[in-house]
């Protein structure tokens, strides 16, 4: 089965090592692979699938689209898809919230967002540095990747990353108060840190290991920025589009960032698509000065704007809140007998870091034979990562979390037995 991928695809494939079928179908939350074996999808699409695969509704006005021969490419120009996910965009689910953002439609994955981001942000303030969060993941091209921080990922640059300052997470040094650090080091004369023109940040880091930034945090830098005369970018990539209870992953923390990053679930339907969503007073481009082919994907938008219907009309925020407080009981109960690991969270994304990258990795391959599709995270890549489908059905997310407990305590059982045995 794996001949022709091995034979043929880069040596750079990654999950399918870690998931090694082949695929041919999906709905919902259940794949199949082509012996008809099913998996419960806990992965979505590394954030990609926040509404499951293949969903009715999305699919319906995706295809209604299509028969009626809509225009599919048609780089920025003006098109009805375009002006309709605009004004859904716009007039029901920012306006609503208080928000004024000007929407940049950029190259159709995430870290396209993240490079617009970047080059506003450095046009607006005329300066180069951008303060970045360590444990941070923004893209792969060269100026998201000079603000991610894993080794791998840096290691294939091939160029010096520069311009970006990391700075510590609250979570590396609980003692210390990190706003007060970031005073220190924006006032010092002899901090040695340049003035940057942003802040970028995931208000949960997400491939960082399940990092959920607090409020106070959040809303201590929003005043630093004010401060300082600095700019707030939020990265929602991963952990918006409802998938960490609110739409915005920044609601909660009620704060408003200068540039919001957006991709992933955007798309509804894992079409690609990316926005970057600016303060209108920051919109200084010229014609043109950032431009891209496949900023204009038509389906992406009819998908997004149906997505969005779904987000903003079923009360999804109110079945990620119950469901989460669900998977948070039974997790932490389960964990009760595993205090060496540690539960992080919000929402609809949840990480056990089992602070042991052999045991994570046994734990996702066992899973998967068990027929549950969930990923690794963070340092080491030490933390189980589950990021469920926000419409998943109640009882396939009890499934899976049964899978992923019944897996950890075999697993824990034999290594515990092997210590023993040492
Ligand atoms: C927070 C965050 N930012 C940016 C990206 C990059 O997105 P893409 O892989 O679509 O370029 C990711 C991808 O995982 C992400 O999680």
């Amino acid at each position: 089965m794996e001949e022709v991928f091995k034979k043929y695809e880069s040596e750079v494939r990654s999950y399918c090592r870690s998931f090694p079928k082949e695929f041919n179908y999906a709905k919902g939350s259940i794949m199949k692979d082509t012996d008809g074996k099913e998996y419960i999808d806990f992965f979505c699409g590394a954030g990609a699938l926040n509404y499951g695969h293949n969903n009715d509704y999305i699919k319906s006005k995706i295809i209604d689209y299509l028969n009626k021969d809509g225009i599919v490419h048609s780089l920025d120009m003006y098109t009805t898809a375009k002006k309709e996910f605009i004004e859904y965009f716009e007039n029901k689910l920012l306006e609503p919230k208080g928000y004024n953002y000007k929407i940049q439609f950029t190259g159709p994955t995430g870290t396209n967002s993240v490079e617009a981001a970047l080059k506003l942000a450095r046009k607006v303030k005329k300066r180069n540095n951008i303060l970045a969060l360590m444990g941070g993941f923004h893209g792969m091209s060269l100026g998201s990747l000079a603000l991610t921080t894993d080794i791998g990922s840096r290691g294939g640059a091939g160029v010096p990353l520069y311009n970006v300052t990391h700075i510590p997470t609250p979570y590396m040094f609980p003692d210390v108060d990190m706003i007060n650090y970031l005073e220190i080091i924006l006032s010092d004369d002899h901090s040695g840190i340049d003035k940057p023109a942003a802040i970028i940040i995931e208000t949960t880091q997400a491939e960082g290991g399940v990092y959920v930034l607090s409020n106070e945090y959040l809303k201590g830098l929003r005043n630093i920025c004010d401060k300082y005369d600095i700019l707030l970018i939020v990265d929602d990539i991963q952990v918006g589009c409802g998938r960490s209870g609110n739409y915005f992953s920044f609601e909660r923390a009620d704060i408003i960032p200068d540039i919001v990053c957006l991709s992933k679930s955007l798309g509804g339907y894992g079409l690609p698509f990316a926005v970057t969503l600016l303060k209108p007073e920051l919109d200084i481009w010229t014609p043109g000065e950032h431009n891209g082919t496949f900023r204009g994907n038509q389906l992406a938008m009819v998908g997004a704007k149906a997505g969005l219907e779904l987000v903003t009309n079923d009360n999804i925020q109110d079945r990620v809140a119950n469901l989460s407080n669900k998977i948070q009981e039974k997790l932490k109960t389960f964990l009760l007998d595993y205090p060496e690991f540690e539960l992080r969270g919000i929402g609809f994304i949840w990480g056990i870091d089992v602070k042991d990258e052999q045991l994570a990795t046994n734990i996702s391959r066992e899973c998967f034979n068990q027929g549950l599709v969930i990923e690794k995270a963070g340092r080491n890549n030490s933390v189980i990562k589950l990021m469920p489908s926000l419409l998943i059905e109640e009882e396939l997310l009890n499934k899976g979390i049964e899978i992923l407990i019944t897996v950890i305590k075999e697993l824990n059982k034999y290594q515990v037995t092997r210590l023993k045995s040492q």
